[in-house]
């Protein structure tokens, strides 16, 4: 089994210099980085847009993950796409139209995601599954970062795997929310982990090598 891929949240990194947040994350041996768009809408909390992942794109080589907690994603998937995003994932829950949003997401040639709340069942994202190319699990009510582990969401995760397996498609399961060297055990059948506190409040080196070796 090969090593857990961990995109490091920059929610939690220090906004005044987030460029070199990024680079030195980078230097630790991320894989991805994570960037949590909050309309105050979707979610009870602002936080950034399209503008910063373009000024974000020529400062690092990692795939620009962008996890869009917003209610109309489908009038800000250009944005993202132009601004450099390598992933665009959306909410199910959102007021857009979900086979729509992931289908100009492919068009654009950035790769689709879908996400959903922790009180979302597995089988309303199953019919979206075999077109994404990223599910991502939230293990915490969106909109902060810092919370708690949703241990009653790990049986999704085992769903989705199942899913995946059953239909021969080989997208990526991410988890994000409460992820740290803890909580980690119970994520053997993902592959991307998201971390903010647990990196940014920690050695970013050692943060990162202790979820990436903690697949079996
Ligand atoms: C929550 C965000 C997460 C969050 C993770 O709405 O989607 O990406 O920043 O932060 P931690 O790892 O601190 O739970
Ligand atoms: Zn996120």
């Amino acid at each position: 089994m090969s090593a857990f891929l961990v995109a490091p949240s920059i929610l939690s990194a220090d906004f005044s210099r987030l460029g070199e947040e990024v680079a030195a994350v980078e230097k630790a041996g991320a894989d991805w980085i994570h960037v949590d768009v909050m309309d105050g809408h979707f979610v009870p909390n602002l936080t950034i847009g399209a503008p910063v992942v373009k000024s974000l794109r020529p400062t690092t080589q990692l795939p620009l993950d962008c996890h869009l907690m917003i209610s109309h994603p489908s009038k800000y998937i250009g944005d993202f796409a132009k601004a450099g995003a390598d992933y665009i994932t959306i909410h199910l829950e959102s007021e857009s139209d979900t086979a729509q949003c992931i289908q100009s997401i492919r068009e654009l040639g950035v790769k689709p995601g879908i996400s959903l709340r922790p009180g979302t069942p597995f089988e309303e994202i199953k019919p979206f599954i075999k077109d994404v190319d990223l599910i991502l699990v939230m293990t915490v009510e969106p909109g902060f970062g810092g919370q708690s582990f949703m241990e009653d969401q790990v049986e999704k995760i085992a769903k989705i795997r199942a899913h995946l397996n059953e239909i021969n498609h080989s997208a990526l399961i991410e988890v994000d929310g409460g992820v740290n060297a803890e909580t980690v055990k119970h994520l053997q059948e993902a592959d991307v982990l998201v971390a903010g506190s647990f990196v940014f409040k920690n050695d970013y080196k050692n943060s990162i090598d202790i979820l990436k070796s903690a697949k079996d």
